[in-house]
């Protein structure tokens, strides 16, 4: 039963096609339409070696290369919430493969704010305009034949959203799998009451809907899975799941954050993700910097 007011359709089952990064234990998906041959893509990563500031595409070539194989027109590249941990590929792939990247609107909330930590000029919007779309609660767009929507979700991050396509959620942060209970809610803007009610949102949609994580860490030693259902959730999430309390919730998740140590890659990642996957603008004499601010974070 759907008891959200979003215009869910579990009718619609569109093919899901997962790509792990071990190095960010991101996992990121091709979703294409049933009814045609038109995707989108979520969540898509661009590689750094951060310590030798080497930037590489192979993660994002691996999706170009299935994209291609399997004649497939991208609509959508879909950043479910800036990124802390791993660099956005999208930019990358629209070059090659076209379609609209987009993200939700509050986008600009995160940007005044890291804006701010990294001391950008003003040739540093913050109105989001690097992003070809800027979502709000309820939008809707297409994928081919596909209806999909955007529901907003912050508490992980203000700008959070999980993007819904026919039976597949794709939950960005919001979730981990049930073993994995939930991400962090700590971050500038990030908090655990707001991720709380956010994640009764996605756990309204019905309980067959399928969910797709960004992050597995295989808790406790199992291997790495992404896929999940919202009844799953329901009933074993380990933090959120089994009628926890919004109280128990976020006296959890505090007190868990606390001891949590910043992301490997939050400092490149955070720089290239508010500019849409962009690097910053190249200096006078042709080279691209990205800064350390210095007990900033
Ligand atoms: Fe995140």
């Amino acid at each position: 039963m759907n008891t959200s007011n979003y215009p869910v359709d579990m009718a619609v089952e569109p093919e899901v096609k997962a790509f792990f990064d071990p190095a960010t234990n991101t996992i990121s998906y091709v979703v294409k339409d049933p009814a045609s041959d038109a995707c989108a893509i979520v969540d898509s990563v661009m590689d750094i070696d951060y310590a030798a500031g080497r930037i590489t595409y192979d993660s994002a070539d691996e999706i170009i290369g299935y994209v291609i194989a399997n004649g497939l027109r991208v609509e959508w590249l879909i950043e479910t919430h800036v990124h802390a941990d791993h660099l956005s590929g999208a930019p990358y792939i629209q070059q090659k493969l076209g379609g609209k990247i987009g993200i939700g609107e509050k986008i600009t909330v995160v940007q005044e704010t890291f804006g701010k930590v990294f001391n950008e000029g003003t040739e540093f919007q913050r109105d989001g305009s690097q992003f070809d779309r800027l979502f709000v609660d309820g939008d809707t767009y297409q994928i081919g034949e596909m209806t999909a929507f955007a529901m907003y979700t912050p508490g992980h991050t203000p700008a959070c959203m999980v993007h819904v396509m026919g039976n597949a959620s794709f939950v960005g942060d919001t979730l981990f799998m049930p073993d994995g209970g939930s991400a962090r809610a700590d971050f500038p803007g990030g908090d655990a009451a707001t991720l709380y009610e956010s994640i009764q949102k996605v756990l309204a949609l019905p309980s067959d809907m399928r969910l797709f994580m960004c992050h597995d860490y295989g808790p406790n030693g199992r291997d790495i899975q992404w896929e999940t259902t919202v009844g799953a959730e329901k009933d074993h999430n380990i933090h959120v799941g089994a009628g926890k309390t919004k109280e128990e919730f976020v006296k959890f998740r505090t007190e868990r954050d606390a001891q949590l140590d910043m992301p490997k890659l939050i400092i490149p990642s955070l720089q290239v993700n508010m500019r849409a996957g962009k690097l910053p603008p190249a200096d006078e004499t042709g080279k691209t910097f990205l800064k350390v601010p210095v007990n900033g974070l």
